[in-house]
């Protein structure tokens, strides 16, 4: 599977959460690396284990700003959010039970979510933090 390609279209104008979507992104691509060869399901199930840590940090700075900010999507980003982490921690121990290989299910769905929650939830905020002066 390809990797995620960072670019600037990703940047959704903050800094700080820029560089914290990108750092989660590297997870992801490392996971999809993991797929093309044979790795122990430990190292597997250790790199989900940070990224969802990553991913709920990161959460949490994004949902702090919303509110600082009266961000009028602040809710369904938080249901987003909230149904994120309950899958992920689903996918994570699914991984450390079927030992042999990753579904290929895990991937494709830590692709989509991040490529499309950037690009079209988090997007929806660049012009509304910036106009306010949070860059
Ligand atoms: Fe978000």
């Amino acid at each position: 599977m390809e990797k995620i390609l960072w670019d600037d279209g990703f940047s959704v104008g903050v800094r700080e959460l820029d560089k914290q979507h990108q750092q989660i992104v590297m997870l992801v691509n490392t996971l999809i690396e993991m797929n093309e060869t044979e790795v122990a399901s430990e190292i597997i199930s250790d790199t989900l284990t940070k990224m969802t840590q990553y991913a709920s940090d990161h959460f949490k700075t994004e949902e702090q700003y919303m509110l600082d900010y009266d961000y009028p999507e602040y809710s369904s980003q938080k249901k987003q959010h909230q149904e994120f982490k309950k899958k992920t921690v689903d996918f994570c121990v699914g991984t450390m039970v079927h030992k042999a290989t990753v579904p290929t299910e895990i991937f494709t769905y830590l692709k989509s979510w991040w490529t499309s929650h950037i690009l079209q939830e988090d997007m929806k905020y660049k012009e509304f933090f910036n106009t306010r002066g949070l860059k």
